[in-house]
């Protein structure tokens, strides 16, 4: 599929990863929707930066934590571009907790966000893209889904079962739309990680490096536009960490 002149859906799209993609689709023609919380600066601003590009923006503001809000972003994105071509799913709830720590709240939350929005999110756009006969849907992965991080447990065990929906979805949505995921590794560490601790790790991993947010970016322009061949696969994007 050809992104130019397509409209895409980037969650989480203000700061970060999100961003990333959204921008690097946007350079690919599509327009963008720029989905946002609490960043509503940054997202304006990355709506900008498309514009000033010559490209097409609009931010939209949900809390994914509630499935009206989520099932109402995707017409709304409908609603001002006239169709959905691409979903993006990188919005996610990323807290530090010890097992002994871990609430009901923060296994609602990472569960709501990196796992329940992204399954009405994509049915929603799912029944869209099948109406106008093709469309990709990507979700943002976790090498944690296959090697879950003690101190993320909830967050863990959501990825996993995103990568489950993955290929669910890429069944009862064939043969129109193609869904994915990327599992990724270290790519923008999380600003409460120590940094001897992320210094140890970047040398245990094969690729000697952390990705880039870049790199991650690079891999979704490649599921939209590089193959239609491709769907209920997860990529590993870990620069070999867990084959370490
Ligand atoms: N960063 C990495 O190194 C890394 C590694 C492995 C996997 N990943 C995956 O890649 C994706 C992007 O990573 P990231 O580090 O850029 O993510 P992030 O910074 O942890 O979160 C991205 C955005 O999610 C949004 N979000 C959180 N709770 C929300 C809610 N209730 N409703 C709506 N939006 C909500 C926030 O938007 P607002 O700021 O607008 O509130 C936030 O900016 C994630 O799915 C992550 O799991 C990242």
């Amino acid at each position: 599929m050809t992104l130019h002149g397509k409209v895409a859906l980037v969650t989480g799209a203000g700061r970060r990863v999100g961003r990333a993609i959204a921008l690097a689709l946007a350079g690919r023609g599509a327009a963008v929707a720029i989905h946002c919380r609490n960043s509503r600066a940054d997202a304006e601003s990355a709506a900008a930066e498309v514009a000033a590009r010559g490209g097409r923006a609009r931010v939209f503001a949900a809390n994914l934590e509630s499935i009206a809000e989520s099932e109402a972003l995707i017409a709304a994105v409908i609603e001002a571009f006239g169709r959905i071509d691409v979903l993006v799913n990188s919005a996610s709830v990323f807290t530090r907790r010890a097992l002994d720590e871990i609430t009901e709240r923060d296994w609602d939350a990472a569960l709501a966000v990196n796992l329940k929005a992204p399954f009405f999110l994509a049915r929603a756009a799912g029944a869209a893209m099948r109406r106008q006969g093709a469309g990709k849907i990507v979700s943002l992965s976790d090498i944690a889904a296959r090697r879950p991080f003690l101190n993320y447990i909830p967050y863990s065990i959501a990825k996993a079962g995103l990568e489950a929906m993955t290929v669910a979805l890429a069944r009862a949505l064939a043969p129109e739309v193609q869904v994915n995921a990327i599992a990724l590794g270290v790519v923008a560490p999380s600003e409460d990680y120590d940094r001897a601790g992320l210094e140890r790790l970047r040398r245990r991993i094969p690729a000697r490096r952390f990705g880039t947010a870049g790199d991650a970016a690079r891999a979704v322009i490649f599921l939209c536009e590089g193959t239609d061949f491709a769907t209920g696969a997860t990529l590993t994007l870990d620069g070999g960490r867990l084959i370490d």
